[in-house]
């Protein structure tokens, strides 16, 4: 599947969906928006990827933001419209049910990093740099970056990024938790198929639960979070995948996880 701004390629069971607008760098407008969460509901719908790696094109940038041309041409009811249809595209990467990795090759600015946000793992190239300066331009984060970069790295960082509206540097961003590796821009995609082949080693429904319980969970009372964890655990245990599991480990053999 490849669309006008998006292309999609899928082998050993990594599908990967690039942003495709290097001359713009990769900054979201409504069009790539819609085909961005177009990629997604066919990576959702695809036997063959198990794990999706999330990407920018060109050398410079993952996603520089959303497109500033667009922003400043929008009505001033259509605000919180693109808000809430934005993240709606982003709820459904968060909810897809199968792991998603943004590979973070360059810039991550604004929406760029709050779509990076909405993903369950990133990695960055070491010489980049990443933000949400969207106060510089006198407005405010709208797809996510308020509430999900502070559940990720803490309120208190958090309000710094968004409030100096300043990049902060690769090892800064390890630092605060808001990046799982970070390497040479060279070396970005062995790491991070090496990390998406870890997870592929997993049984696809557990990893499909896990992550339920993980992103509920964290949204609710450490009780109502138990008692999310304890339902699911009670669905996987009803599955076919956790039988094969357990009997690939007592007979000393690897796994085939059928999905069920
Ligand atoms: N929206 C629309 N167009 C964008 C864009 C965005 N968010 N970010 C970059 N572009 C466009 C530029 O306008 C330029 O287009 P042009 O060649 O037609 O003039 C092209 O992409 C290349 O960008 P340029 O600024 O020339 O590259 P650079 O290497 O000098 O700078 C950045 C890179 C990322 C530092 C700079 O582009 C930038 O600050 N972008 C905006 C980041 C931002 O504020 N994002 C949040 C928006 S809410």
């Amino acid at each position: 599947m490849n669309l006008e701004f998006i292309t999609y390629a899928c082998a050993d069971r990594i599908a990967t969906i690039t942003v495709n607008r290097p001359d713009k760098l990769n900054a979201l407008n409504d069009v790539v928006m819609a085909q961005i969460d177009a990629a997604f509901a066919h990576a959702k719908a695809d036997a063959d990827c198990g794990v999706v790696i999330l990407t920018g094109a060109g050398e410079k940038a993952f996603v520089a933001g959303a497109d500033i041309g667009e922003l400043a041409q929008q009505t001033v009811r259509g605000g919180k419209e693109k808000s809430l249809r934005g993240q709606a595209v982003l709820a459904n990467i968060e909810n897809l049910g199968k792991p998603v990795i943004a590979m973070i090759n360059g810039y991550a600015f604004g929406g760029g990093l709050e779509l990076a946000l909405a993903c369950h793992l990133r990695t960055l190239a070491a010489e980049t740099r990443i933000g949400l300066p969207e106060v510089g331009l006198s407005i405010i984060p709208g797809y996510g970056g308020t509430q999900r970069l502070p559940r990720i790295i803490g309120r208190g960082r958090a309000l710094e990024l968004i409030l100096t509206g300043k990049p902060i540097t690769a090892d800064i961003a390890l630092s605060f938790g808001l990046v799982n590796r970070v390497a040479p821009a060279a070396e970005l995609t062995e790491v991070t198929t090496k990390l998406a082949k870890a997870i592929l080693d997993n049984g696809p429904l557990a990893l499909a639960m896990a992550t339920e319980a993980v992103l509920r969970g964290s949204e609710t009372t450490l009780e109502e979070g138990l008692r999310i964890e304890c339902d699911l655990f009670g669905i996987i245990s009803s599955t076919e995948d956790m039988r094969e599991g357990l009997n690939a480990f007592l007979e000393k053999r690897k796994p085939a996880y059928k999905g069920r």
